[in-house]
């Protein structure tokens, strides 16, 4: 079977990002079970139908991203109970066809999703409405397990660290979960 290819998108721009720091962690449990790609997005414009077509350059370059990765792992903040503007402009650019030939790049992709949070929901609340999101867009998404990590500050040290105490359990099992997922996709497919 083929190495997987996992693409990590963070909801976050923040350099010192909780949920950044949870995508990195993410990727040394994952270690040399696949490539594990934490896709850089800052450069995208807002969504604006006027630039279109064609795409911006960075609108491609992560559309070609998304499209050779065999599972998309979100990592959301939680903003007002929802996930961030980033967020949704960026999947806004992703889910539209490339051209009258290719379709979205999204459709049929398995998702999983974590997330941290100072607050109490852990970010559940945001992930929630991200289901919805990227079930309409026909993602195949774990809907379990997911992470929701709250009280982040408890599992910050002084540097602003995150040092995962408690929840580093949970994320091995869903990166575990994860893998399974995808290769039981890559299995009916081939
Ligand atoms: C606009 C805005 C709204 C926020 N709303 C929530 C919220 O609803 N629930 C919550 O737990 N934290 C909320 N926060 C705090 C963020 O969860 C916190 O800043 C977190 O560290 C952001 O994720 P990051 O560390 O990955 O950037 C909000 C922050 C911002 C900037």
């Amino acid at each position: 079977m083929k190495r997987i290819k996992i693409v990590a998108i963070v909801g976050s721009l923040r350099k010192e990002s909780y949920n950044r720091q949870l995508a990195l962690a993410a990727k040394e449990l994952i270690g040399d079970r696949a490539d594990f790609e934490l896709l850089e997005y800052h450069d995208i414009p807002l969504m604006n139908q006027d630039i279109e077509y064609p795409a911006p350059d960075a609108v491609k370059r992560v559309r070609d991203a998304v499209k050779s990765a065999d599972g998309i792992w979100f990592f959301t903040p939680e903003y007002n109970h929802f996930f961030s503007g980033v967020l949704k402009n960026l999947i806004d650019w992703l889910s539209r066809p490339i051209s009258d030939k290719e379709p979205q790049v999204l459709a049929g992709k398995p998702a999983a999703i974590s997330g941290i949070s100072p607050g109490m929901s852990g970010t559940g609340l945001a992930q929630d409405h991200l289901v919805t999101l990227i079930s309409f867009l026909n993602m195949d998404v774990m809907n379990s397990p997911r992470l929701t990590i709250p009280n982040a500050m408890q599992q910050i040290d002084t540097d602003g660290k995150l040092t995962l105490k408690e929840s580093y359990p949970y994320l091995e099992k869903q990166a575990n979960a994860f893998i399974n997922f995808i290769q039981r996709r890559m299995h009916d497919l081939s």
